[in-house]
C-alpha cells in the first residue's frame, strides 16, 4: 500500500510538472504573437513647401521611421505622381483647391499589400484640419483596410490628430481604430530625441 502511494506521488508530480510546463510555454507563446503582430507604416510627407522652411527630412517621415524601428514593421512611402509646389503658401492654395474639390490626387507607383498586416499606422502632416488628399487617395485604393487594427498619427502647428481617427472609422466601421499620436512639427525639428522618446512611451502603451 506505501508502495503504491509513493507510486502514485510520483506520477502525480511528473503530470502536473508536465501540464504547468506546456500551459507556461503556451502563455509564452501567445505573448509572442501578441507582440509579434506584422505592422505596415504607412506615411505621406514633404521637406519643401512645410510651414517654418524646408526640411533635411519631412516631420512626419521621422515619426514613421521611430515607428518602424519600435516595431520591426514594413514602410511604405505615399508619393503624389503630381509634386505639390515647393512653396508653403501655394501648396496651402492647392490642399485647399483639394478639399473643396474632394479630389483623389493619383499616387506614382504601386500600392502595398494591406491584406498582409495586422496592423496598419497611416501618418502625414494635417494639411487643413485633416490628412491630405493624397492620403484619401491611398484610403480608398488599398482594398482591405476594413477589418485591420488601423493607427493614425500626425505632425501638425497645432491641430494634433486633426479628423484623422474620425476619418478612418467613419471609412472603415470594422476596422479597430487605436489611439494615435500627434506632434508638432517643430518639435520634431528641434528635439528629434524627445519625440522618439515619445513614440516609443506610446507604442508601448499600446503593446506594440
Ligand atoms: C497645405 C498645408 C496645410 C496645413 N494645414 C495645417 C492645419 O490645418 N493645421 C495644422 O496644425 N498644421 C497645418 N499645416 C502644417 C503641417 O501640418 C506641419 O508643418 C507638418 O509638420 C509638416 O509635416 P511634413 O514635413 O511631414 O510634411 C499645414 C501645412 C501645409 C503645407
Amino acid at each position: 500500500m506505501k508502495k503504491f502511494t509513493k507510486f502514485f506521488v510520483i506520477i502525480l508530480t511528473v503530470f502536473t510538472a508536465i501540464f504547468s510546463a506546456s500551459f507556461a510555454n503556451k502563455n509564452a507563446v501567445s505573448a509572442a504573437s501578441n507582440n509579434k503582430k506584422k505592422v505596415l507604416v504607412v506615411y505621406f510627407s514633404r521637406t519643401k513647401g512645410v510651414y517654418g522652411g524646408n526640411l533635411k527630412q519631412g516631420n512626419t517621415a521621422r515619426v514613421a521611421k521611430y515607428i518602424q524601428q519600435h516595431t520591426d514593421a514594413d514602410i511604405y512611402e505615399i508619393v503624389p505622381k503630381k509634386n505639390y509646389p515647393n512653396d508653403y503658401e501655394k501648396t496651402t492654395e492647392v490642399a485647399q483647391k483639394e478639399q473643396e474639390t474632394d479630389a483623389r490626387p493619383a499616387i506614382k507607383g504601386k500600392l502595398p499589400n494591406v491584406k498582409k498586416y495586422d496592423a496598419i499606422f497611416i501618418g502625414a502632416p494635417i494639411w487643413w484640419g485633416e490628412y491630405p488628399m493624397v492620403v484619401r487617395t491611398f484610403l480608398d485604393e488599398a482594398k482591405g483596410l476594413n477589418g485591420k487594427n488601423l493607427i493614425p498619427f500626425t505632425t501638425h502647428e497645432g491641430s494634433g490628430l486633426g479628423n484623422t481617427s474620425e476619418q478612418l472609422r467613419q471609412q472603415f466601421p470594422k476596422a479597430k481604430v487605436q489611439r494615435g499620436f500627434s506632434v508638432n512639427g517643430n518639435k520634431v525639428k528641434n528635439d528629434p530625441k524627445a519625440v522618439k522618446k515619445q513614440v516609443d512611451s506610446w507604442l508601448n502603451k499600446l503593446n506594440y
